[in-house]
């Protein structure tokens, strides 16, 4: 099923496509009516989703005309006019549905679920290959400015640097950029310097001659050539040797690269995404990263929020992962409320990729269809039993026990805390739910105070609240 969407800010429409790429749909985007108009004849659509001022005209005025030549595609307006007016004319055309802006991604993606009708769009999701859309999940106020950012950046060649911890997705940023970009249609190169042996960079990077070295036993072409005329991604930027930082300068600033062992200067046309989790001032100061390099990458900075600033995102983010996860064939698992709540209190040192990795570990374990916030805890108790049972089990004890609790570790101060947490969190879950949520009676069931009771669901995220039978 394809929506059409027509909106100008490409912010917006980038987010929305994801959205609806999420949901199992495809999404033909255009920024305006003489766009939308020429799609309309060329294609058919599920539905319709609008935005309202638009570059070349109003995005209301054309409905009539356009319901008239496709009375069953329902319509849905978008608009930041958010005034009683553009409600009201949007609704005169028959429109399905009017939102105003800022609008809920949530809500927009369900009402245009239910505008397509939902029988046939759960049919398709069915068997919906993952979500072609932008591969950046994540709808908080930081991702949002990190999306800004990045569609400043797709029509021209401007320097970018990525900035973040490891593991807050720098490489999928990079990866966007190229793919959104206007060079898509030209090769993405990433080289990660810091996996590079010093005296092998140059030779990585600019290519070498047949005989430039011991051992260059035929023409090598590096990376830039590789890169030339799409984007060349310097990963671990912050690691790289000073010699071959003077080199990399060198090289930005003249536009053109010498192969080791050659003569001749090679133009080369590539963009440069640069990325580092390391913190350049410092290093700039203590004489570790030039720092002309520096501002020669440092053009449009796009810093990375860390996971736990955008807690907001972890239970999108490990529904994603879940739903990944099925395309390396595991079984299709959904997440629980309450278990994505405990996910979102974690602080993810690890950022997204521990996210993942726990996500994938938790799906390949789980017995039930639903990952509840007890069973996540009870994972590790039955992975341990089922690992000491059987020697040849994929998952030993230390990988995968020890590994999760020490990332839940930090949420409950210790290893030790989070081996706790990992009985205490089933037990306090049945207790509660055996007692209707009533505190006293769980703590004299368990036979501990009241308040060392309700420090510790505190501790653990769990609210007893949930269990109260209403
Ligand atoms: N917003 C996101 N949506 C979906 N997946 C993400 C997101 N951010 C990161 N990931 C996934 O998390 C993993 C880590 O991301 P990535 O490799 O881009 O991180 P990085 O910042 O480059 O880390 P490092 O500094 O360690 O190289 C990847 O598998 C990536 O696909
Ligand atoms: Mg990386």
């Amino acid at each position: 099923m394809t929506i059409l969407l027509v909106e100008d800010d490409e912010s917006i429409a980038i987010v929305v496509d994801a959205a609806l790429a999420a949901e199992g749909f495809k999404v033909t985007r255009c920024d305006c009516l003489a766009q939308r108009d020429t799609a309309l004849t060329n294609g058919t659509y599920s539905v319709l989703v609008t935005d309202v001022m638009l570059p070349d005209g109003d995005g209301i005025v054309g409905l009539p005309g356009i319901r008239e030549r496709f009375p069953t595609m329902p319509i849905i307006v978008l608009s930041a006019q958010n005034t009683l007016d553009t409600a009201v004319r949007a609704s005169d055309t028959g429109a399905y549905e009017y939102f105003p802006k800022p609008f809920d991604i949530d809500e927009l993606a369900n009402a245009v679920r239910q505008a397509a009708g939902s029988a046939a769009a759960t049919e398709n999701q069915a068997d919906e290959a993952p979500p072609q859309g932008l591969p950046l999940v994540g709808r908080s106020a930081p991702m949002q400015a990190v999306y800004r950012m990045i569609t400043r950046v797709l029509r021209n060649d401007l320097t970018v640097l990525v900035l973040g911890e490891s593991g807050t997705g720098k490489e999928l940023v990079a990866e966007a950029i190229h793919q959104l970009g206007h060079r898509r249609d030209g090769p993405f190169v990433a080289v990660n310097t810091a996996a590079i042996p010093a005296d092998l960079i140059e030779s990585e990077l600019f290519g070498h001659e047949r005989g430039a070295f011991t051992g260059a036993v035929a023409r090598n072409i590096g990376k830039f050539e590789q890169a030339n005329g799409g984007t060349l991604f310097l990963d671990e930027i912050g690691d790289m040797p000073m010699e071959a930082q003077t080199r990399l300068l060198r090289a930005l600033q003249s536009g053109s690269i010498r192969r080791v062992g050659g003569r001749d200067e090679i133009k080369v046309d590539v963009r440069i995404i640069a990325a580092t989790n390391r913190d350049l001032e410092p290093m700039i100061a203590a004489g570790q990263f030039r720092e002309d390099l520096f501002y020669r990458l440092n053009v449009v900075p796009i810093a990375m929020p860390p996971l736990r600033d955008r807690a907001d995102d972890i239970a999108a983010l490990a529904r994603h992962f879940l739903q990944l996860a099925t395309t390396e064939g595991l079984p299709r698992h959904h997440l629980s409320g309450d278990a994505a709540d405990l996910l979102s209190r974690q602080p993810w040192r690890g950022n997204v990729r521990e996210l993942k990795n726990f996500i994938y570990r938790a799906a390949l374990l789980a017995r039930e269809d639903t990952i509840d916030a007890a069973s996540l805890a009870t994972l590790l108790v039955q992975n341990n039993r089922e690992s000491s049972e059987a020697a040849t089990a994929q998952l030993s004890l230390d990988g995968a026990v020890i590994g999760w609790l020490a990332e839940a570790a930090p949420a409950v101060g210790s290893v030790y805390g989070s081996a706790l947490a990992a009985f205490e969190i089933p037990l306090f879950t049945q207790v509660l739910r055996d007692t209707g949520g009533n505190q006293l009676r769980a703590a004299q069931i368990l036979g501990i105070n009241r308040n060392t009771l309700r420090k510790r669901l505190n501790d653990l995220g769990l609210n007893p609240e949930l269990f109260v039978i209403r």
